[in-house]
C-alpha cells in the first residue's frame, strides 16, 4: 500500500467537491449541536412536557436527517471525492486486505510514537468516515421515526421504543466519532501537509479543476 507523497498545501484546490463541503460543514454543525444539547435536554415521557432543549434536540435531529439523506445524494451523485469502495470497503475482499495492511501500517507508526502521514486514499481513514455516515444515519432514522410513531413520549414501547434504545445506545458511539474525527483533522493539520480548509473552506469552483 503506497502512501500519497506529501504535495504542498493547496486549499483552493480541495479534492472534495462543493457540495461535498456543504453538506459535511452543515451535518457537522447540526450533530456537535445534538450532542451538547442531549446533556441538558429533559425530554417528554410519563405526560411531563419535555424542556426547550428537548425541542431544540428535535428540530436540530429532524434536520440532521434530512442532511444525511443529502450526504447520501451527494455520495451517491457527486463526481469528484472518496470513491464509494474506499468508504465502504466491506463488500470486497481486495479493499478489506487493503483495510488490513493499512491498520497494520499505521499500528506500525503509531508504535514509534509518530502521527501517520495524511493520505487522501487512506483505507483505514476512509473506512472509520464510511462508519461515521452508517452512524449518523443510525442516530438521525431512529430518532425521526421515534418522533413521527412515538406518540411524544420517551417512554413508549414497541417499535419507537426500541428505535429510541437504539438511539441511546449508539449515543457514547456518536461522541466517540466526533472527538476521534475532529481531534485527529487538527492534529493533521498542525503538524502534516494536511491543511483543514480542504474541507472547511466554502470558496466555490476550485482553481485547479476549472482550470483546462
Ligand atoms: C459528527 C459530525 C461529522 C461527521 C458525520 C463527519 C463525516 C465526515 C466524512 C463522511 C468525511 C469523508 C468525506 C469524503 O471523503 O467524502 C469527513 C471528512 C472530513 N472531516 Fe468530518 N465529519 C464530522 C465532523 C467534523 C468536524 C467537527 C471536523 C472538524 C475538524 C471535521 C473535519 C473533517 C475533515 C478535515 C475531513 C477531510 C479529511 C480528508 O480530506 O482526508 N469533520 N467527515
Ligand atoms: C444526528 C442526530 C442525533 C444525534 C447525534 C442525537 C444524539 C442524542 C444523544 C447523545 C442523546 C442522549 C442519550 C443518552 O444520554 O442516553 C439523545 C437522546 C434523545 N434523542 Fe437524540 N440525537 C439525534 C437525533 C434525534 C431526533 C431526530 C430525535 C427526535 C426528533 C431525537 C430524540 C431523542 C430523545 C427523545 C432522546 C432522549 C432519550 C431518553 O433519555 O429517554 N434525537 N440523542
Amino acid at each position: 500500500m503506497s502512501v500519497s507523497s506529501p504535495s504542498p498545501a493547496m486549499p483552493e484546490a480541495s479534492r472534495h467537491s462543493l457540495p461535498t463541503r456543504l453538506v459535511h460543514a452543515g451535518l457537522a454543525v447540526a450533530v456537535v449541536i445534538q450532542l451538547v444539547v442531549s446533556l441538558v435536554m429533559k425530554p417528554a415521557e410519563d405526560g411531563h412536557a419535555g424542556n426547550l432543549w428537548y425541542e431544540i434536540h428535535e428540530y436540530g435531529g429532524l434536520a440532521a436527517f434530512a442532511l444525511i439523506v443529502l450526504f447520501w445524494l451527494v455520495l451517491t451523485a457527486r463526481k469528484r471525492g472518496t470513491p464509494a469502495g474506499l468508504l465502504f470497503p466491506w463488500f470486497s475482499g481486495a479493499r478489506r486486505a487493503a483495510l488490513w495492511s493499512d491498520i497494520k501500517r499505521h499500528a506500525a507508526t503509531l508504535r514509534q510514537l509518530r502521527l501517520p502521514p495524511h493520505d487522501d486514499a487512506s483505507p483505514l481513514a476512509s473506512a472509520v468516515h464510511g462508519l461515521g455516515i452508517l452512524l449518523i444515519t443510525a442516530m438521525a432514522g431512529t430518532g425521526t421515526v421515534f418522533y413521527f410513531f412515538g406518540g411524544g413520549d420517551a417512554h413508549t414501547g414497541g417499535l419507537p421504543g426500541v428505535m429510541l434504545q437504539i438511539h441511546e445506545a449508539l449515543a457514547n458511539l456518536a461522541w466517540a466519532y466526533l472527538i476521534g474525527h475532529a481531534s485527529l483533522a487538527v492534529l493533521q493539520h498542525l503538524f502534516t501537509d494536511f491543511n483543514l480548509r480542504e474541507m472547511w473552506s466554502l470558496r466555490t469552483a476550485p482553481q485547479k479543476e476549472t482550470r483546462k
